[in-house]
């Protein structure tokens, strides 16, 4: 069979081009470790509301600024109800679930996960912006999914002050 020499260009350009998008999914994955942010570690559901982490859920303010803030999302609200984190720095959430599956977005931001029981779900964004925050359940979890939401207050925090550099918002 005889294949014009044109003809032969265009199927090994297309043929290449297949092989660098294939390869540019394979390089993030394995290069970048880029995964879903809700399945970074497992944990028993029902030893959640005993965790020693879990059970003190809150903010802790690490000594460079940066914050991490411990969620339990449960059947029908979020604890802690008002979460206060520094403007400017990394925030890390940490989340579990006692019973079903829950959402957990920040309105008007990127930080967006599942919140699955039996896993931890992690993200660490930064907020660029002072202000407050919703947060809300995206998943449908029952009766009382419409009223499970949350308060996150951005805002200038001693010692962590003028920190804000870039980053999401
Ligand atoms: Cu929790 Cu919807």
């Amino acid at each position: 069979m005889n294949v014009d020499l044109y003809e032969k260009i265009w199927i090994w350009a297309a043929a290449g081009i297949i092989v660098v998008f294939l390869a540019s999914i394979g390089a993030t994955f394995l290069g970048q470790a880029i995964q879903p942010p809700s399945h970074v570690e497992t944990i028993d559901p029902e030893t959640v509301r005993t965790d020693p982490e879990f059970s003190q859920p809150g903010v802790t303010i690490h000594s460079d600024g940066s914050a991490t803030v411990v969620v339990q999302a449960f059947m029908f609200a979020f604890l802690p109800q008002e979460i206060r984190v520094p403007r400017g720095r990394p925030v890390t959430f940490r989340m579990t679930s006692p019973d079903v599956i829950h959402g957990f977005q920040i309105v008007r931001t990127n930080g967006n996960t599942m919140v699955v029981p039996g896993y931890v779900s992690q993200f660490t964004t930064r907020f660029s912006q002072a202000g407050e925050y919703l947060i809300v359940c995206n998943e449908y979890c029952g009766l009382g999914h419409h009223v499970m939401s949350a308060r996150l207050i951005v805002e200038d925090m001693p010692g962590t002050v003028g920190a804000a550099s870039g980053g999401e918002r």
